[in-house]
Parts: C-alpha cells; sequence; structure tokens
C-alpha cells in the first residue's frame, strides 16, 4: 500500500520536530535547522477487506465491488463494471473527511479491466450546496490499459460550502470497465506565512499596485493571510468569466465572483475584471443560433450574437460597477497570422469587429468608474504587439473607449529578455494608454519535455534573475504601468501545473508552502529605493522570533544552513539563507558611492536601505560591503543580499541578480533589518571590496 510517507518515517520525523520545536524555544536567538514539510494522510482504501471501503454506484445501472481479477498491491481491487454511461462510476463521500480550505492530494491507481484495452479515465469532485451541484476536475483525462497500473493524482481544495461532496472517477467517453486501488488522500500541513518579511505592496508603494490571481481556497486561512500581506490588488481567475457568471441564458452566479470581491473590499484592495469576452471558458449556448444550433455567419445571428454579449455585460458590469477598477473587456483577439491581426474566433466570425466595440461601448455605460482593458499573451513579440498596436489605434480612432493595454507576460525562466520587456512597453507610449501587467508568472521550464517534483536551486535563481529583470523594466515605466499583476498566489496551486502539459510548475514568488523563494527577495531588490519598508512597526516587530523559526524554506535546497552565528534571532525563514551568495568580486580597487538610510524604525528594529553606486570607469562584478557598527545593532534579516556579522562588523554580499555594477554610476540596492536599542547611529565608514566609499 503506497502512502505519500511511511507511518516509521512519520513518527521519526514528529519526534524530530519535536525535539527541533523544543530546542526552538530554549534557544530562540539561534536559528535551528529545518524540518522537511510531511504529507498527512487522512484516508486510504486498499480494498485488502474485501469490501468496497464506502466506494458506491453514482449511477443506478454499474456494479461497484471488490474484486481479486487484479490488484495494485496486496491482491484486492474495486472493480466497476455494466456501466450504461461515461458519469458512471465509483464514488466515495468524503464530506466529513476534509477540512475546507486546506488542499489535499488526491490520488489513486487505476487499470482497465481485462480485455478493456486502452481507456481514457478522469477524477473529479461532486459538491452541493442547497440541491445544486458543481462538478470539478481534479486529474485531467489519463489513459490507463488493461496491461498495467496508472496513478491518477491532483490537488483540490473545499472553499465552498458544501452540504455534499464527494470524488468520483469516470471514463471521457464509453462504458468500459476499470479497475481502482489504493487510493490515499493527503495534505501538507500548512505553514505559517512569515509575518516579518517586507510586503510587495508595501514595498513597490511608489511604483504600482501588485496583484495576484485568485480563487475562493486563495481566501482562507493561511493563503488568505498571505494575500492579504502582500497583495493590494486581486484578480479573480475564472470566477468572473462567462461561464461561472452565466453558464445558462440569462441565469446568473456570483458566489465566488462575490466572495472575492468581498475579501478585496474588506483589505482594501483594488479589483481587476477578468474578462467579459474571450474565445475559451464561454459556454455553448452563446454560440448557438436561435434554433439551438451552432451559428453561421448571418445577420440575425449576429444581432443575437452582440445582444447576448450587451445582456452579460450589463449583468455582470453592472453587479461589479463599484468595486472593478479595470475590465479586461476583451481577452486575446489577436492573432498576428492573420493580415488582418484579428484572431478568427466565433466572435469575430459572426460580428466581424463589432464585438469588441459592443464590448467597450457597454462596459464604459454600465462602468463608468473602470479602466477598460484589451488583453493579450505574447505582447512581448514584435509581430503580435504590432497588430495589437494598430488595433488599439484604430478602435481609439474610432471613438471606442479603450483605455489601456493589458500585457500577460506568461514567462518563463530564459524568455523574454528585460531588452524584450523594455520594448513591449516603449512600443505602446506613443499611443498614451495605460498599461498593465495583467497575469505574470514564470515557468521553471523551457520545453514541454522538462518535469521536476522539486524546483532545482539554479532554476530558482534564474527565476529570480527574470522576475528582477522584468520588474527593473517596470519599475522604470511605472509613470505609464498602473497595475502589476502576478497570475496566482503561491506555487501550490498555478494553472501551469496542466497547461501545456500535465506537471507541476513553480512559477510565482512563493512556494508550495507559501515561504518566500528567490524570486521573492529578487523583486523585492528592484522596488524603488524610496519605496519605504514595512507599513508600520507592528508588522515589522513580529519579525521577531515564532514556533516557525525552526523551518527553513523548503524549495531552498541551496540555503546554507544557517546565517550569521551572532544573529540574535531569525525571521521565521532567513531571507539571506534564500539568497545563494555570489563569491565577491577580485580585490580590484574601486571607486564608490554608498547611500545608507534608515527608512523605518521602532522601538527595538529599524530597516535600512542601501545603495551602492560604482562611480569608477571599471565595471564590478561580485561585491561585499563592510561597515561596523557603533551602538551594538545586530543585523537579522537582509534581501537582495546576504549578511553575516561578527561583533559590530557587518559584511553584505551581493545576491545572484546584483553581483555585476556597471561603471560610470551603476547601482545596487539591498535592505535590511537589524535590532537596535538606545541610538543608532549612522555607520561612519562603508569598504566596498575594500575600498572606503563616500556616502551620501
Ligand atoms: C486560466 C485559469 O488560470 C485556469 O484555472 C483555467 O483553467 C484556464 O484559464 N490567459 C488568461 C487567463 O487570460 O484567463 C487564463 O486563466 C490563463 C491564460
Amino acid at each position: 500500500m503506497p502512502t505519500l510517507s511511511s507511518r516509521a518515517g512519520r513518527a521519526t520525523l514528529a519526534l524530530l520536530m519535536l525535539t527541533l520545536s523544543a530546542l526552538a524555544i530554549i534557544v530562540a536567538s539561534i536559528p535551528t535547522p529545518g524540518r522537511a514539510a510531511d504529507p498527512v494522510t487522512v484516508l486510504t482504501s486498499d480494498f485488502e477487506d474485501g469490501t468496497t471501503q464506502s466506494w458506491a454506484m453514482r449511477g443506478t445501472a454499474e456494479v461497484v465491488e471488490n474484486s481479486t481479477a487484479a490488484a495494485h498491491a496486496g491482491s484486492r481491487s474495486l472493480l466497476t463494471s455494466g456501466r450504461t454511461a461515461s458519469w458512471n462510476g465509483p464514488s466515495r463521500d468524503l464530506l466529513a473527511t476534509v477540512t475546507r480550505g486546506t488542499r489535499y492530494t488526491y490520488a489513486v491507481w487505476a487499470r482497465a479491466a481485462a480485455g478493456a484495452g486502452s481507456v481514457q479515465l478522469r477524477m473529479s469532485v461532486e459538491r452541493r450546496w442547497q440541491g445544486t451541484a458543481s462538478y470539478e476536475q481534479v486529474v485531467n483525462s489519463t489513459t490507463v490499459t488493461d496491461g498495467g497500473w496508472t496513478q491518477l493524482t491532483g490537488g483540490y481544495t473545499l472553499a465552498n460550502d458544501a452540504d455534499f461532496f464527494a470524488v468520483y472517477v469516470e471514463t471521457v467517453s464509453g462504458t468500459a470497465s476499470f479497475h481502482l486501488d489504493d487510493f490515499s488522500l493527503s495534505y501538507l500541513p500548512p505553514s505559517p506565512i512569515q509575518t516579518g518579511i517586507p510586503s510587495l505592496k508595501t514595498v513597490f508603494a511608489n511604483d504600482f499596485p501588485i496583484g495576484a490571481a485568485v480563487g475562493r481556497p486563495q481566501l482562507l486561512a493561511e493563503r488568505g493571510q498571505l494575500l492579504a500581506k502582500h497583495f493590494n490588488s486581486v484578480t479573480a481567475g475564472n470566477a468572473m468569466k462567462w461561464d461561472a457568471t452565466e453558464p445558462t441564458e440569462g441565469v446568473f452566479t456570483y458566489t465566488d465572483a462575490d466572495a472575492i470581491v468581498a475579501f478585496a473590499r474588506a483589505n482594501a484592495m483594488k479589483v481587476r475584471g477578468h474578462t467579459f469576452v474571450w474565445h475559451n471558458q464561454t459556454p455553448a449556448w452563446v454560440f448557438n443560433d436561435a434554433n439551438g444550433q451552432p451559428m453561421t455567419a448571418t445577420a440575425a445571428n449576429k444581432t443575437l450574437l452582440l445582444a447576448r454579449l450587451e445582456a452579460h455585460i450589463r449583468a455582470v458590469g453592472g453587479r461589479y460597477a463599484n468595486d472593478v477598477s479595470a475590465w479586461d473587456v476583451v481577452n486575446e483577439v489577436i492573432d498576428e497570422n492573420q493580415s488582418d491581426g484579428l484572431r478568427r474566433s466565433t466572435w469575430y466570425t459572426i460580428t466581424g469587429l463589432d464585438y469588441i466595440r459592443t464590448a467597450f461601448r457597454v462596459a464604459r455605460q454600465v462602468a463608468p468608474n473602470a479602466k477598460l482593458f484589451i488583453n493579450d499573451y505574447n505582447t512581448n513579440v514584435a509581430a503580435k504587439r504590432d497588430k495589437l498596436y494598430h488595433l488599439v489605434a484604430q478602435l481609439k480612432a474610432e471613438g471606442v473607449p479603450v483605455d489601456g493595454v493589458g500585457h500577460q507576460q506568461h514567462g518563463n525562466i530564459s524568455w523574454p529578455t528585460g531588452a524584450e520587456t523594455d520594448a513591449m512597453i516603449a512600443a505602446f507610449l506613443p499611443l498614451g494608454v495605460e498599461q498593465q501587467i495583467t497575469e505574470m508568472d514564470t515557468s521553471i521550464y523551457t520545453s514541454s519535455s522538462e518535469s521536476f517534483t522539486t524546483p532545482p536551486a539554479d532554476r530558482l535563481a534564474s527565476q529570480a534573475a527574470r522576475y528582477k529583470a522584468w520588474f527593473d523594466v517596470y519599475r522604470r515605466y511605472k509613470a505609464n504601468i498602473t497595475s502589476v499583476t502576478l497570475w496566482g498566489l503561491a506555487d501550490d496551486e498555478t494553472w501551469l501545473d496542466s497547461y501545456p502539459v500535465s506537471r507541476k510548475d513553480f512559477p510565482l514568488l512563493f512556494d508550495v508552502q507559501l515561504q518566500a523563494k528567490p524570486a521573492y527577495w529578487a523583486v523585492i531588490g528592484a522596488a524603488s529605493p524610496t519605496a519605504t519598508g514595512p507599513a508600520s512597526p507592528s508588522a515589522s516587530a513580529s519579525a521577531s522570533p515564532s514556533p516557525s523559526a525552526s523551518r527553513s524554506p523548503s524549495a531552498s535546497p541551496s540555503a546554507p544552513s544557517s546565517p550569521s552565528p551572532s544573529a540574535s534571532r531569525s525571521p521565521s525563514a532567513s531571507p539571506s539563507a534564500s539568497v545563494p551568495p555570489s563569491p565577491s568580486g577580485s580585490a580590484t580597487p574601486v571607486s564608490c558611492r554608498v547611500k545608507y538610510t534608515v527608512t523605518n524604525q521602532w522601538n527595538t528594529g529599524f530597516q535600512g536601505d542601501v545603495v551602492v553606486t560604482n562611480t569608477g570607469s571599471a565595471a564590478v562584478s561580485g561585491w561585499s560591503l563592510r561597515w561596523t557598527f557603533a551602538n551594538g545593532q545586530v543585523v537579522n534579516q537582509s534581501w537582495s543580499s546576504a549578511y553575516a556579522q561578527s561583533g559590530a562588523n557587518v559584511t553584505i554580499t551581493n545576491a545572484t541578480w546584483n553581483a555585476a555594477i556597471a561603471a560610470n554610476g551603476g547601482t545596487a540596492s539591498f535592505g535590511f533589518l537589524s535590532t537596535w536599542t538606545g541610538t543608532n547611529t549612522v555607520p561612519s565608514t562603508f569598504t566596498l571590496n575594500g575600498t572606503t566609499c563616500l556616502q551620501g
């Protein structure tokens, strides 16, 4: 019976955790080595007792029974046969088993019954609330055969109210018989979020709002805390799309969208509306003619389709008129391979450009306070952005109320470059429109054939550099960029887990346990030097040791085991441990200037921001900055750098992405948190690679 961890292993680990926690409490000032997260299995079904172990049929005709005809382990499995529809299959009630807001891994082994050949299976959940059922897929279509066992595995969080909740397995089509065995339901115990690290929204307060795309799971428990701490803008990843809001003509469902908007209101966040018009996630009825048949390009169908569009935008846009500050009115309408640059969607084939004109006109009427955007991907590709530019120019010339261009910015660790991102923004400046980054993420993969279950350290470092390069560009254009949104909150849940292929991806700033990744620290380093750090002393003061001090970030394999021994306390996960220090540069004499600013100070601690300028004519590649504190201050956290302290002597070493400082005025910036008592004087001398720097 394969479970995600053995009982003995868990017991040993529990003991180790207990010991580590005790140590952490006794010696709170010394960072203790971390524990690896250990999944907790809450339910298994191995069918070895000869019963169906509470699995039951969903239909009325099929037979769900214990079987000795095949077994993944042991001698028994669960066989489903006699099916008369593809949805007939075995189901297990989990209402009393799962906790709302916890993300579980659902895993089961499957094989087609003897003689059934190859069959496509999928795993889903059914939840009901007050008589209304919803079905959500947990594992995509997976091919299983009668020649061996295949594991289906996926994650799901129950976030909605439910009075019925069950998992089930069905065929994508057909009625083949199949076996299941060794089902398991497990979860990673949630980690407390790091409360002592700078909030993204505060760090970028002088630049632009920072957003995340979310669903209801991201509003709950630790994920909700992470969302509220770092983000001041939110986009519904799916909940405002047509299939979610108007699945049947004239029948509107707002449960999930309302929950997201309520969270945003409660936490003073902006809301980006996504999206009125798209060729995906639009129910089939929208494109059916008056007789229920797929529309052909006739005048009557054009009138019908535009009327449906108008009614939809009036309802959804009107409902959120006081909440949504920017709408993606149309999404992905460009196809650079068409001579006119317009995607041949059903919208286009039935209405030409009129669906875009209608959508913007109606959106402006019902949501006059929202900025109206045209949103697309690959806008960093010259051919595509040229077509988009042309379309926006035409629409504006016609008086269509387009306020801005949304750049999705779905990229990966090597693409697009900072220069390409710069060109993407620069290209639209002549139009005088607002620009927003609407869906950014950075896959750790550069090809569909790669797959990792944990992200390698070098990929995380490349990812950090890529994020940094993009944010550097955004900050440069902050006069034109009015919002930056990440397409997700943390790596525990990302659309890239199933796109373009099914495999785990790690594209965001926080890891699967919601802890800050190297990419987060790189992004923090890209903030405007003038931006302030932690929002308030009380927020900063929470950097003091917490039970989570015994944990190190799970996704930072390169983390050194312990920072400076003289550090008087450790934040919940030492950021300096997330930043692989580069070797400092040669001792080549440099010419430098250091601006050291105390950006925030409270009774026991302060935040310092430092800008190092290379005033020499030779580039610096790798650096160490040293100073001596006069009043017993002790650094306990740094970002965009690694720190060490011996007595009063502090050494700050570059992070990988700011190792190079260009000649003649290039700069590197970093920040730190430190203790102080009594007096907090600015150090009198700073040396860069051994050379004393000017100050100011
Ligand atoms: C994605 C969602 O994140 C997924 O959950 C869903 O299954 C598919 O759509 N470009 C867009 C977004 O404009 O709406 C897409 O969101 C990601 C690509």
